[in-house]
């Protein structure tokens, strides 16, 4: 089961008025648990006032340049992310959690990708893995990014993508648009919208030719521009997305894997936890709290983070009985065909349930 690691703070970086990069040192007995793919995430867990929070962050580096680097943009009342953006010093240790999350590229990364991306603010994180992976990993790979920021100001890691751009001249194209910085060709102000994706589609990108679209950012865009490529004859099963902030309702249009096939009559059930090959055992019922709610008030020392169905820290595997979730944003298909839930979202809906958080 992930459990969280006391790491030491390598390097702060500040990237931007309101971001830092924080560079984690992996020592060698580590790095077996700290493996990770371009697009995973860590998660962080801090005590403010006695409160247990938690905090999931896209690595910015990639896995091939043996390095763990996040981006921390300081948020309004964010306690994890002021904290980190004013107060954390080098050589400070943080408790983390081993890399975890399914935004990853599927195909194999040393066959020639055509790869496309659409990111904006901090959503650019793991989008940059992306590109430094991609690109080192096949000499013929390519990569289109179309950036969405206020301000030229504003754009995080603009040093490094700019210096990527001069080693991959012929293979990396970035295109950053302004909403709030009007640019001589419109194409490049106002936001990442559906009909902003259509323009661009256009003139700077050839669909048949891209292997995969990657999304990150807020999730109006996320919908718009999915939905656009979708019209334009992309298959979804190139699409894929990641959001840092719990979605609302609208989004489950493009993920309706969360409740399919799940009954909504009420029962109580029995419920066991098994952790760590001990069982926990509570009754709940199907219309209340969720399985991992009720198993942290009765004890277990369960992962979680976002506890919206987005970030998959909370993923176990039901081996008895059926349960319903609410929405989930993280699990691909074949994982939810092959059992596994997000507990954050699900409730039993047999007598007895087995969720096991050792199958992970
Ligand atoms: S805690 Fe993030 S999906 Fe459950």
């Amino acid at each position: 089961m992930s459990k969280f690691y006391p790491i030491s703070i390598k390097n702060i970086e500040r990237e931007t008025d309101d971001c830092v990069s924080i560079s984690l040192d992996i020592r060698d007995k580590l790095k077996d648990n700290f493996n990770y793919k371009a697009g995973q995430y860590l998660t962080f867990r801090m005590f403010f006032k006695g409160n247990d929070v938690r905090r999931s962050y896209s690595l910015c580096s990639s896995p091939l340049d043996n390095e763990w680097k996040v981006a921390v943009k300081e948020i309004e009342n964010g306690q994890f992310s002021s904290y980190a953006n004013r107060s954390l010093k080098v050589g400070d240790i943080l408790e983390v959690m081993p890399p975890m999350g399914n935004f990853t590229i599927k195909a194999d990364l040393n066959t020639k990708l055509n790869i496309v991306s659409f990111a904006s603010g901090s959503g650019i994180t793991p989008i940059l893995s992306f590109i430094k992976t991609v690109l080192k990993s096949n000499q013929q790979s390519t990569f289109t990014l179309f950036y969405g920021n206020k301000t030229s100001d504003s754009i995080i890691f603009k040093n490094e993508l700019e210096n990527l751009k001069k080693i991959y001249s012929d293979r990396l194209f970035i295109y950053y648009i302004f909403s709030r910085e009007p640019q001589s060709e419109k194409l490049f102000t106002g936001r990442l919208s559906a009909e902003k994706s259509l323009e661009l589609s256009k003139k700077h990108f050839d669909i048949k030719n891209t292997d995969g679209f990657f999304l990150c950012g807020p999730e109006e865009m996320i919908i718009q521009i999915s939905q656009q490529l979708e019209k334009l004859g992309v298959e979804k099963s190139k699409i894929h997305f990641e959001l840092f902030t719990t979605p609302t309702e609208a989004l489950k249009t493009l993920n309706p894997s969360a409740t399919e096939n799940q009954s909504d009559a009420v029962t109580t059930s029995k419920v066991t936890i098994i952790l760590d090959d001990n069982a926990i055992e509570f009754d709940l019922d199907s219309n209340g709290e969720s399985i991992l709610d009720v198993a942290l008030k009765n004890g277990a020392d369960l992962p979680f983070a976002c506890k919206g169905g987005v970030c998959c820290t909370c993923k176990a595997k039901v081996t008895s009985g059926t349960v319903k979730m609410d929405m989930n944003y993280g699990l691909e298909p074949d994982e939810v065909e092959r059992g596994y839930v997000l507990t954050c979202q699900s409730h039993p809906t047999s007598p007895e349930v087995v969720v096991d958080f050792d199958a992970y």
